[in-house]
């Protein structure tokens, strides 16, 4: 069965491109003597995570504790949690994943650190965190002098144990602050076993963060018209793509595709909304929800009604999360059919 025999639009993933992105980004870590933790929660699929654990991971980071537990359930034992779990259902949940499998779960705030010992202690057991740094993203994360006082609070729990630090990105910005926290904790007598970074971008830096002990990267699997845009990647590593079909040409300058925000997410970058590998110059300007509106006038060749294109989009992750299925291509000659096993597992 080729690419042109699937009804569009759906994903499709080549695998020579996947198998690529993932055999080096393991040797990039082997070489710099990091453990290598893939983010699952760009493919949520655990076929994808299998080549990855067998390429050489030493475990996988899983966004939610609904994402972990599909995971868990197809073997993968040791999952890291790089997110504030709050609410007594969730760290209930988290707790009872933790029963039978090493997961390590972050947190930025005593009052995250408390839920997480009620949690533990109510199923009598101990649970790993880790401590999440700010960064320049602005998101989550504790500051470098609150660091210490967060440590003795978790060892001092008997139900928590405290395994490290966390950065997310870890980039040269970030790791100031990274230095000044763990000098804290050396001076303070705390022991850190695990230094956890992350982020596509941020993989080229880790030669310049000696302090990490593990990176973390999820995009770098498909890479995308984001990370193409952000010089991350070429364009010859995006391994998922989106075929689609030209519907309609209302005008010479526009062609109109059958893949809108239901299958290629609402993501932009510069101001577009993917990238048409068959007409480079075309141009998503806008989306609906099951039209591309293309505008095509650079474009020499003409698309017309009928014709397939591939749209690299701008999040793989995003659009990941909007279909049940994706297709696993060789020389666009489909070898396997995934599901995506974790969708909607934003819980
Ligand atoms: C905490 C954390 N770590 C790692 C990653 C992986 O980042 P990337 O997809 O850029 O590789 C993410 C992405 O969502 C994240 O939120």
């Amino acid at each position: 069965m080729s690419v042109h025999d699937l009804e569009t639009p759906c994903v499709v993933i080549d695998l020579d491109r996947l198998d690529r992105n993932l055999l080096r980004m393991q040797a990039r870590c082997d070489g710099l003597g990091l453990k290598f933790r893939p983010h699952v929660t760009t493919h949520k699929i655990p076929e994808i995570a299998r080549l990855q654990m067998d390429a050489g991971a030493v475990g996988i980071a899983a966004q939610k504790v609904s994402e972990a537990a599909v995971f868990a359930d197809a073997g993968f034992n040791d999952v890291l949690i790089p997110y504030n779990i709050v609410n007594p259902r969730k760290t209930a949940r988290l707790a009872d994943l933790a029963l039978f499998n090493r997961i390590t779960v972050a947190a930025d705030h005593p009052v995250v650190i408390a839920g997480l010992a009620d949690a533990a202690k109510a199923n009598e057991m101990s649970l790993r965190v880790i401590l999440e740094l700010a960064t320049e993203l602005e998101r989550t994360g504790a500051l470098p002098d609150e660091v210490v006082e967060l440590a003795k609070r978790i060892d001092a729990d008997e139900n928590l144990h405290f395994v490290g630090l966390l950065v997310y990105p870890s980039t040269p910005a970030s790791r100031p602050a990274l230095q000044e926290a763990l000098n804290l904790l050396h001076n303070a007598g705390i022991g850190v076993d695990m230094v956890s970074g992350g982020g596509t971008g941020a993989v080229r830096f880790a030669p310049e963060i000696p302090e990490l002990t593990e990176l973390r990267a999820g995009t770098y699997i498909f890479n995308d018209w984001k990370a193409v845009c952000k010089s991350w990647a070429d364009m010859d590593d995006c391994a998922l793509m989106v075929a689609a079909t030209i519907v309609s040409r209302p005008t010479t300058e526009r062609a109109i595709l059958d893949c809108g925000s239901r299958s290629l997410s609402s993501e932009t970058v510069d101001g577009g909304y993917g990238f048409i590998l068959e007409y480079p110059d075309a141009y998503i300007y806008t989306l609906s929800g099951e039209h591309a509106h293309v505008d095509v006038s650079k474009c020499r060749e003409q698309p017309v009604i009928g014709e397939r294109v591939h749209v690299i989009p701008v999040r793989a992750d995003m659009v990941i999360n909007l279909h049940d299925t994706v297709y696993a291509l060789r020389d666009w000659q489909l070898e396997n059919q995934w599901s995506v096993a974790a969708r909607g597992m934003v819980w």
